[in-house]
């Protein structure tokens, strides 16, 4: 098992109120599966994946990643975790405006000790692989939705991550460029990598390996799809 969630619970406390975002989460998740989670909005998709990615971390219970209890990290530790393990894919694709496509793919390497050669080369494959090279001089408000999308997810891909963390990857593109981008999630998946995913479309979830349906912070179903 690469992931195993246990008994995870998210409670975001103010003054007056207090949001139970995720309840009791049991998910065990094994290298190379490709998993759509679904669900109406504000049942917890987002901070589900957020627990995964670190970027958030749960009130109770236990996240272990290949091995390795992660709700024990300090921040620092986490970072380094974050660098070695994870990229992240968001509906709004979230580039930086003032960098060309390839300073961007770049950057996801920048803080790991790597020769400049290394990264150079690193990131040409990157962009090769999600047919973005040609565009690698020019600036995310010169590119459409669709490539500005499959530059970021070659910026998730460029440190070989083991884990694939994508909200929404489709949202905010047109039935067209969402089919490319889940070709390309998919031809990662069948290269090995592990992908955990957020989607509202029906269609997409299906193209996933798992389907996980949850509802008020829980998970209610968890389906294997036929393919
Ligand atoms: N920073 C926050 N502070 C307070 N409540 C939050 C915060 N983030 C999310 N929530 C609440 O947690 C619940 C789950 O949110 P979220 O994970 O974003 O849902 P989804 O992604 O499924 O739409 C919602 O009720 C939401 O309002
Ligand atoms: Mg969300």
């Amino acid at each position: 098992m690469l992931i195993a969630l246990s008994h995870i619970q998210r409670l975001y406390r103010s003054d007056e109120v207090e949001t139970t975002a995720l309840l009791d989460i049991e998910l065990g998740i094994e290298a190379g599966e490709f998993v759509a989670i679904m669900g109406p909005s504000g049942c917890g998709k987002s901070t589900l994946l957020n627990i995964l990615g670190t970027i958030d971390r749960p009130t109770s219970g236990s996240y272990s990643f290949g091995g390795q209890e992660l709700t024990e990290l300090g921040e620092a530790a986490l970072a380094a975790f974050r660098r070695e393990n994870l990229g992240y894919v968001f509906q709004s694709f979230n580039l930086i405006d003032e960098l060309t496509i390839e300073e961007n793919i770049e950057l996801a390497l920048i803080y790991r000790r790597m020769p400049k050669a290394e990264r150079r080369r690193r990131v040409a494959h990157a962009m090769d692989h999600v047919g973005i090279a040609h565009r690698a001089r020019h600036y995310p408000s010169q590119l459409s939705g669709g490539q500005q999308q499959r530059a970021a997810i070659a910026r998730a891909i460029v440190g070989e991550p083991r884990l694939i963390l994508a909200d929404e990857p489709t949202g905010n593109l047109d039935t067209e460029n969402g089919a490319q981008v889940m070709d390309i999630l998919q031809r990662l998946n069948d290269e090995g990598a592990t992908i955990v995913m957020v989607t509202h479309s029906p269609s997409h979830a299906d193209l996933a390996k798992r389907r996980v349906d949850m509802l008020d912070g829980q998970v209610v179903i968890s389906v294997r799809n036929a393919i």
